[in-house]
């Protein structure tokens, strides 16, 4: 008889001192699946991320989450109601099209030049300035730079949005009155902000891709909240992602001063291996999560439509199936899939990794160039959660 909902393993207690991964690798050991309290399923094993990110049975979260949070309207609202990322169907490919042909590789490739000079000059700027906040100094800067150059910004204007960016990008999660207040506030001021940039665009076309996003989607079914929308959708997916990514790459490499000397000896042979494995090993994102549009079975449980499943990263990208000794930190392994887990799969995957790898890439070859002798000054900066962007804790180095 095939097991129903009922019948999947409730998430077991937290014990004290626990690690997210130790708590969801004991969970996994109950079973492929979970239930937590709020009735969410969670699937373990890479098998299954690909099952849940299948559109055939699952479709993305749209205004449920901000039903959860009790929130009817308001700029965080709009944004949801409005983005890619939180739509289906043919809405999610008239707002995916334009943005995937306009922020094509080549656009990208092109960038690494100046990322590659802006990580130097950040990198060089603070060597033997005593202790330095890294996420402060270089990881937050840095994405929000690359991502205001790209989307046209000028370099004076950049601090601003970067300050409502990494304010504004809270409001996507469950949090606290006062804070979605203040999220909701500095989304509003980064809408504004867009609006102003798209209309200096219309008003002056250059060759770039603001410009060419604009041409791409004038006459096209999406409305103009839509339109500002997916340049929005770029800053935010694009800010808290990369800057929790290249803290916790940087975090276990110097918690592992082995992979740092194989790093510093020999960049070119390792900077790419090491962007994958920081991004398997301590992964930024948590949990994919889906609701089913039908009745559908997953490893012997019977689930109905309208259920919440939500994958979780923490143990897939430690799936023994896949990854040898998964547990180990190791720039050299050669047994990462293709497509990088972390970008998500099905229609929704990243539409920035190559923007994000590049950043990733060219800010550990600039500390391993210029600071080859950093160490931390204090407790490694760890990601905490299971949610879809997982927290940051802030890290203190000397370079
Ligand atoms: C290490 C950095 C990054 C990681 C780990 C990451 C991960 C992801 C994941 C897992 C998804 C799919 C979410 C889902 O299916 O529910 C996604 C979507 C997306 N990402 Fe990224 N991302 C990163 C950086 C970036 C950057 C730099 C950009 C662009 C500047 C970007 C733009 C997007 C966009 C626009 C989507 C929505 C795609 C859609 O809904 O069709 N991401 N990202």
């Amino acid at each position: 008889m095939v097991a129903t909902l009922r019948d999947v393993p409730v998430l077991p207690d937290y014990i004290d001192g626990q690690t997210d991964h130790d708590y969801m690798h004991a969970a996994w050991a109950n079973g492929p699946l979970a239930r937590d309290r709020m009735g969410l399923i969670r699937t373990f094993p890479m098998s299954l991320m690909t099952e849940v990110m299948d559109d055939r049975w699952t479709r993305q979260i749209e205004l449920e989450s901000m039903m959860v949070a009790g929130v009817t309207d308001g700029p965080v609202y709009d944004i949801i109601d409005n983005v890619l990322l939180f739509s289906n169907g043919q809405v999610h490919r008239n707002r995916r099209a334009p943005l995937a042909k306009t922020f094509a590789h080549r656009i990208i490739g092109e960038l690494r030049p100046g990322v590659a000079a802006r990580c130097e000059r950040m990198v060089a700027a603070l060597l033997g300035q005593g202790p330095v906040d890294f996420v402060e100094r270089i990881a937050s800067p840095l994405p929000a730079h690359v991502i205001a150059s790209v989307i046209g910004a000028p370099e004076d204007e950049v601090e601003v949005v970067a300050r409502h960016v990494y304010s504004a990008i809270r409001g996507l999660s469950l949090v606290k009155d006062d804070i979605r207040a203040e999220a909701d506030r500095d989304m509003g001021a980064l809408a504004d902000y867009v609006a102003t940039l798209i209309d200096r665009r219309r008003a002056d076309a250059q060759d770039d891709f603001l410009t060419g996003f604009l041409e791409r989607v004038s006459g096209g079914p999406m409305d103009e909240a839509e339109i500002r929308t997916q340049i929005m959708a770029l800053v935010l997916a694009g800010s808290d992602t990369t800057r929790g990514a290249l803290t916790a790459t940087v975090s276990q490499l110097l918690q592992n001063p082995d992979q740092w000397a194989l790093l510093v000896e020999d960049p070119e042979t390792h900077v790419p291996g090491a962007v994958s494995e920081g991004l398997r090993y301590d992964p930024v994102i948590g949990s994919l999560a889906r609701i089913t549009t039908e009745r559908h079975e997953v490893a012997g449980y019977d689930l109905p439509a309208g259920t919440f499943i939500g994958n979780c990263m923490l143990t897939s990208l430690r799936d023994p199936e896949i990854y040898a000794d998964p547990h180990r930190f190791d720039i050299t392994r050669t047994d990462h899939p293709r497509l990088h887990p972390v970008f998500g799969g099905g229609p929704h995957r990243c539409l920035g990794e190559v923007l994000a790898r590049l950043e990733l890439e060219e800010a550990l070859k600039a500390l391993v160039r210029l600071a080859p002798g950093m160490v931390l000054d204090g407790p490694p900066a760890k990601l905490r959660g299971y949610g879809a962007t997982r927290v940051l804790s802030p890290m203190i180095v000397r370079m």
